[in-house]
């Protein structure tokens, strides 16, 4: 009964996280530019605009260069779920890729990582005043079921474990349309829940920025306005 109800769940949260995220991509990759906006100093070249992203997502640059703090606890809140999340591949392929093998003792101090990140960039809302006067209920939220995924399953990793082979068998029958029995200790469930509420809201948070960044007109615009004329879609249909 459990099984078959968290079966439907991952099943309806997989396809809204998928849909969801498909549909703004589109929706993103539609939206018109109609200036040249690229922040500068920006490169001169798409090689030079590859370059700039492909900062942009390894170290965070321009945040670096704007907020030392927001910086330090957001890189080590995002660089511990990715981290977190590879190690998780496990769970999902047999037999498990070498490249995941090698993850699964870094993942383990990753979460250590992801949680003190996200503890970090959490005070930050309490403790600064204007921060505290701009934070939406949507941001405190968003804080803490990424806290309370990280402690569950920390939970279940440092202080009361659970069948991880069973969790295994569930996740990679799911994937070949059958349902398997899952554990039902509370924290596994918990942990699960939870998880399948970030990927049904996932697409319409704020959390949307991880694909929504390579979108952004300021970042990816070369910056040649003289060397080619920048003309929108529909500027263009005025001039014919
Ligand atoms: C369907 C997806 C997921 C499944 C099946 C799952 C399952 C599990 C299990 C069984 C553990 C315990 C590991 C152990 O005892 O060795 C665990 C740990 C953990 N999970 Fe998840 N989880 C999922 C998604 C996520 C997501 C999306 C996040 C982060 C946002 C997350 C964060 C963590 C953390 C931080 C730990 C503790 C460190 C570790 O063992 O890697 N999990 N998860």
């Amino acid at each position: 009964m459990l099984s078959t109800l968290y079966a439907l769940l991952f099943y309806a949260a997989t396809a809204f996280l998928v849909i969801g995220v498909g549909m703004k991509i589109r929706k993103y990759a539609k939206a018109p530019a109609p200036l040249k906006i690229p922040i500068t100093p920006a490169p001169t070249t798409r090689g030079g605009v590859v370059w700039r992203m492909f900062l942009e997502v390894s170290v965070f640059q321009s945040l670096f260069k704007s907020n030392k703090w927001i910086w330090l606890f957001g890189y080590l809140f995002h660089v511990g779920l990715a981290l977190v999340l590879l190690r998780h591949f496990r769970y999902f392929t047999d037999p498990v890729w070498f490249w995941v093998e090698w993850v699964q003792p870094f993942g383990v101090y990753a979460s250590f990582a992801m949680v003190l990140g996200l503890l970090g960039l959490w005070a930050r809302r309490f403790l600064l005043e204007r921060m505290r006067y701009i934070s939406n209920p949507s941001d405190h939220l968003m804080l803490a079921l990424l806290l309370a995924i990280g402690f569950s399953g920390m939970f279940m990793k440092f202080v009361s474990k659970t069948d991880i082979i069973a969790v295994k068998v569930f996740f990679t029958g799911l994937m070949r349309f059958q349902i398997n029995e899952l554990p039902s200790d509370p924290i596994l469930l918990t942990h699960l829940g939870l998880v399948a509420i970030l990927m049904i809201i996932f697409p319409i948070s704020k959390l949307i920025h991880a694909p929504g960044m390579f979108f952004s007109p300021s970042r990816n615009q070369v910056d040649n306005p003289r060397e080619k004329r920048h003309l929108a879609p529909w500027a263009a249909e005025l001039e014919k």
